[in-house]
């Protein structure tokens, strides 16, 4: 196209050639870190992804996403913020409390048949929701027949699901959530107020595993009674959730037990027919 042309070019298909700008500069971008670090964001749900990535655009100071390539390639600190940005990792103790009580009623039971309970908490953040069903397998005392294996891609994240500290002006918050959660006892038993911060009580921690593990290219590591996956797969596109629910169905035991995030169903995935629901509205599948 000659330098005339493109200056009276229509204002649509000038519109059209930045999105499709924006779209190889995008790809080329996640190939890049796909090949250099193995991370692979290629099949994130294309408008979230984007947002992140102009968010990411702007916290590192550069004008454009290739030259936030340019970045992320050849700065491993650029590399780190960049998959903490596009991790997400909001997170709440006995978030969506309606899911812990369905999980208390209905899950509990067929728990207390299984002499060893192994679940998986796969995209576990910074750790709040592992912590929940330790405290709810520890009050029905299955804590100590229990493995719980937290995972995640985002190693940052690990870190503090490790430690176990979190902001103390958050218990408000998450008292509530227990409560509402079927909670009977004091929140506050489990955790100690340190200035700003609470530790949770170390015998919380006595059983789960901590580890970086990746959906998009990790493989299964065990079998499991139940799995918890939940507001991950919602930054996934089609592909890599089928991908994920592959990966799942593979990992879980026979009438194993998945649990997903309240904006997600098991519907129009591969595995759908896999399944039978134990509570529709809070996303409490059994394996078929
Ligand atoms: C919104 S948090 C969900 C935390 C928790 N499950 C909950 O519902 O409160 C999403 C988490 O998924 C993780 N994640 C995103 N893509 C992932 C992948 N490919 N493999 C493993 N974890 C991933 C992110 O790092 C983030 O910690």
């Amino acid at each position: 196209m000659t330098a005339m042309e493109r200056r009276y070019e229509e204002p649509s298909a000038q519109a059209g050639r930045v999105q499709e700008l924006e779209q190889i500069e995008i790809e080329l971008l996640l190939s890049g870190v796909h090949r250099l670090y193995g991370y692979d964001f290629r099949n994130y749900a294309l408008p979230s992804l984007k947002r992140r990535i102009w968010h990411h655009v702007h916290a590192e100071n550069v004008r454009s996403i290739s030259a936030l390539q340019e970045k992320v390639l050849h700065d491993r600190g650029c590399f780190e913020r960049f998959v903490y940005s596009l991790s997400i990792p909001v997170t709440e103790m006995f978030r969506d409390p309606g899911m812990f009580s369905a999980f208390r009623e209905k899950v509990i039971p067929l728990l207390r048949t299984c002499p060893r309970i192994r679940i998986w908490h796969a995209g576990c953040s910074t750790g709040e929701e592992v912590y929940s069903i330790a405290i709810l397998l520890h009050e029905e005392g299955l804590y100590d027949r229990a493995q719980l294996y937290a995972t995640d891609m985002n190693a940052r994240s690990l870190q503090q699901a490790k430690e176990g500290v979190y902001e103390l002006g958050k218990m408000r918050q998450y008292t509530r959530n227990y409560m509402e959660a079927g909670g009977t006892r004091l929140f506050s038993e489990y955790y100690t107020a340190k200035y700003n911060s609470v530790v949770l009580q170390p015998y919380l921690r006595k059983n789960i595993i901590f580890a970086e593990h990746n959906l998009a290219t990790d493989t299964s590591f065990n079998e499991f009674n139940v799995i918890f996956c939940r507001n991950v797969m919602i930054y996934f596109n089609e592909e890599l959730r089928d991908h994920a629910h592959g990966l799942f169905y593979e990992s879980l035991s026979q009438s194993g037990v998945l649990v997903l995030g309240s904006k997600e169903s098991m519907q129009f995935t591969r595995h759908s027919n896999s399944y039978e629901p134990m509570d529709t509205v809070e996303k409490i599948y059994r394996k078929m």
